[in-house]
């Protein structure tokens, strides 16, 4: 869907949406296209190229606010389609910052011992929660999908630091009121959009920037590696803007960071995992290369990682 379409359904233009947030065109998945879907296509894809048996995965967390049912969770759904039988499977409720935290949980799985193969998807259907009368948010989201499969490494590569902050005093500029056991769906009720997404942006954004430099600061402070040492900074794409800031406070030039924002606009969860298979595809990235992942969204909550690749 291009930023034209958007012209066509509420009063905005290409050249606000292009200016102020990089996005250009963004995947809508057909109306018959679950979150599953997606994600089963994405981990089948990053099963392949890890070169993994299902037998061996032990571990699935997939990072969604957009699951297909309330429940069970929409990992057990992928392992049950993938046939995934030896696994443990959950999701991780972290908004854009899902994908990270399931990253996290599952290397710490791993270094304990607890669990040898892991799948991590991030994946969302935005659309299914997006207000299309709603310009100041409607524009932004996209669908999408994105997995990885991490296991033990015997050469000193995989997460070297982590970084996880929430602060629940900023519930509100990101949220969706209507929906849940507080709110439930009533048949008689005219929603207006408030079972839809509700963002504060340019709140959110002032947090964004300062939250992710800071968490990004703190990853490398913890490895004792510089930035300048990072071959890639690989952001959530929510903004160009501010993926733009991050990049000038934490001194890394336009060249070392990853944006696909343009043809995605933000997929929540999906964003991280889609961006860095690109660049991994692209080969952005190589054995050995530092690479930072960071993340934000609501909760207010927000991550970074440092990968050595
Ligand atoms: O992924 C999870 C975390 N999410 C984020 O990190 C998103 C953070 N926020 C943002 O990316 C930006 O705040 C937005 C892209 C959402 C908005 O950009 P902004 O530069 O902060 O704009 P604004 O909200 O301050 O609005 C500026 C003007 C307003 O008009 P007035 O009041 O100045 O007359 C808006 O009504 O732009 C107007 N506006 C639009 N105009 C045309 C808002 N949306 C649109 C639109 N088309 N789609």
């Amino acid at each position: 869907m291009t930023n034209i379409d958007f012209e066509k359904i509420v009063d905005t233009s290409n050249e606000w949406i292009t200016s102020r947030t990089g996005i250009k065109e963004r995947h809508i998945a057909n109306a018959d296209m679950t979150t599953a879907d997606m994600a089963v296509q994405a981990a089948m894809r990053a099963m392949e190229m890890a070169r993994c048996e299902k037998e061996e995965i032990d571990l699935v967390i997939c990072g969604t606010v957009t699951p297909d049912y309330r429940l069970p969770s929409n990992a057990c759904l992928i392992q049950e389609r993938l046939g995934l039988t030896n696994a443990v499977a959950f999701d991780v409720v972290a908004a854009c910052t899902g994908f990270i935290k399931g990253l996290v949980i599952a290397n710490s799985h791993i270094e304990t011992g607890l669990h040898k193969k892991a799948l991590i998807i991030g994946v969302e259907k935005l659309s299914a929660v997006t207000n299309y009368k709603d310009r100041t948010t409607c524009v932004l989201f996209g669908d999408g999908a994105g997995a990885v499969v991490v296991e033990p490494s015997t050469n000193g590569c995989g997460m070297i630091s982590s970084f996880m902050k929430s602060d629940g005093r900023l519930w509100q500029l990101l949220w969706m009121k209507v929906g849940g056991v507080k709110n439930p769906y009533t048949t008689d009720f005219d929603y207006n959009g408030s079972d839809k997404i509700y963002m504060n942006g340019a709140d959110v954004f002032k947090v964004a920037v300062k939250e992710m430099a800071n968490a990004v600061e703190v990853v490398l402070e913890k490895a004792g590696v510089a930035s300048s040492d990072i071959a890639l900074f690989v952001p959530h794409q929510a903004n160009l803007r501010i993926i733009d800031a991050l990049a000038k406070r934490l001194k890394i030039e336009p060249e070392r960071v990853f944006k696909n924002i343009e043809r995605y606009g933000n997929t929540s969860a999906a964003s991280v995992p889609i961006a860095l298979d690109e660049a991994n595809r692209e080969g952005k990235i190589k054995p050995g290369d530092y690479v930072v992942v960071v993340a934000f969204g609501g909760g207010l909550i927000w991550g970074a990682a440092l990968i050595k690749w």
